[in-house]
């Protein structure tokens, strides 16, 4: 074993990154560990990856094959949750860097590193989210980030990579910044930083133009407990199921996403994102909850995801009140099981049926038909006693001649 400190890298196997390893070194004198880790983002191979950060001069590259686990240890409690920051961003990114940070904590302690790195810069919510993450689980690691830390600048990157004759692209000009995995896709920067800039057709990769759709697809999702297990009748995975709802989805432009979006740091910034599978699923799921979920436990549940989504948006994934809801919204998906019938079109996934055993829709509750159980006469007397402590309040209110105020339209 050397002496010298070890440094983990999280290594994407981009520029920046291939960069890093030796700028890290000349920087701190230590020596880095790369860490690759697969969230079904596509691309290049692991074992690629894992080549050139030991070409680029790291002494380990440790990859890993993390699909299955960020599918089934991310995605789904956050697909349980339902968890829309800002009502609309499905946390794809959020998600990722916990999973990311396992790896990081994994891979410092099996080579003996004392501190961990990432690429992002200081103007985002990631740097929180690694930083965070890794002191949540390890407080003994120390943080650092060469593109903020030590004044690692794209032109730097370039220049550094040409001169080390580094194996990596230096002429690809990438007109975004984009972070892409299984649950979806985030674009940000260029001509999107302009609000009033419309996305052009090269921004999207996940989802097809939804102006032009193919025909309809009708899908089936079956759930149990708040977990997708078969489409169509087929059993899946928690990964195949957003894969195979990605695909689906995809073709027909659903989950394409465009916010101004307050970040942790202050600003505001412009995200387009694209999610079909996971839109779609999180769709499908609502509407099972809104047949299984008891009325007072469903209300509570979206004041307790508020929190949660805010927290996980945050970087604090592993936090003490992050555990304690997520204990909440499990408790609340026992009887989250049943079908899904939706509709994928045009940009829109769209429910048209649901059956689940463990429902609480009562047929002959709900009827106005034959067959009524429901016993109106009972109604009566609900609403006068529901009714009143405002109407004692009302009654003080016209004694005093501050009732409330009739409106001023006129009457004919
Ligand atoms: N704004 C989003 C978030 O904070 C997306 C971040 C994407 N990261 C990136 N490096 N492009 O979750």
């Amino acid at each position: 074993m050397s002496h010298k400190e070890r440094v983990v890298l999280a290594y994407s196997g981009g520029l920046d990154t291939s960069v890093a390893i030796g700028w890290i070194g000349e920087q701190t004198g230590a020596e880095v560990v790369t860490v690759c880790v697969d969230l079904g983002q596509g691309g290049e191979d692991l074992e690629t990856i894992r080549q050139r950060a030991l070409d680029c001069g790291a002494v380990e590259a440790y990859v890993a094959d993390a699909r299955d686990e960020f599918a089934s240890e991310y995605c789904m409690p956050e697909l349980q949750a339902g968890g829309l920051y800002m009502d609309s961003y499905p946390l794809i990114s959020a998600i990722s860097r916990p999973c990311i940070v396992k790896h990081l904590v994994t891979a410092a302690r099996q080579f003996g590193a004392t501190t961990v790195a990432h690429g992002c810069t200081g103007k985002g919510n990631d740097q929180v989210r690694f930083e965070n993450g890794i002191t949540s689980l390890a407080p003994d690691l120390k943080c650092i980030s060469p593109v903020r830390d030590l004044a690692m600048t794209r032109e730097f990157s370039i220049n550094y990579a040409n001169e080390h004759n580094l194996p990596i692209e230096t002429t690809h000009h990438n007109p975004f910044s984009i972070d892409q995995n299984v649950w979806g896709r985030a674009i940000e920067t260029g001509f999107l930083e302009d609000l009033w800039n419309a996305p052009t057709k090269d921004v999207y990769n996940y989802t097809d133009d939804p102006t032009y759709p193919p025909l309809p697809d009708e899908v089936v999702i079956s759930y149990k407990e708040g977990i997708p297990v078969a489409i169509d009748g087929r059993p899946v995975t928690p990964l195949e199921a957003i894969q195979e709802m990605n695909r689906r989805a995809g073709a027909q432009g659903i989950g394409r996403i465009d916010i101004v979006e307050d970040r942790l740091v202050g600003i505001k910034s412009r995200e387009i994102y694209e999610a079909p599978g996971a839109m779609a699923l999180i769709t499908a799921h609502k509407e099972l909850e809104n047949v299984t979920l008891d009325r007072d436990q469903a209300r509570f549940k979206r004041t307790i995801v508020d929190q949660w989504t805010n927290l996980v948006y945050e970087g604090q994934w592993f936090s003490p009140l992050k555990r304690s809801l997520d204990a909440f919204i499990q408790d609340t998906q026992q009887y989250v099981s049943g079908d899904i019938r939706m509709v994928l079109h045009g940009g829109n996934a769209v429910v048209n049926g649901r059956r689940s055993e463990t429902s609480l829709y009562d047929f002959n509750l709900a009827t106005y038909d034959e067959g009524d159980s429901f016993d109106q006469s009972n109604a009566k007397g609900f609403i006068e006693i529901f009714g009143l402590t405002s109407k004692l309040a009302a009654a003080r209110d016209v004694k005093f001649g501050r009732g409330v105020a009739m409106g001023n339209s006129k009457v004919y």
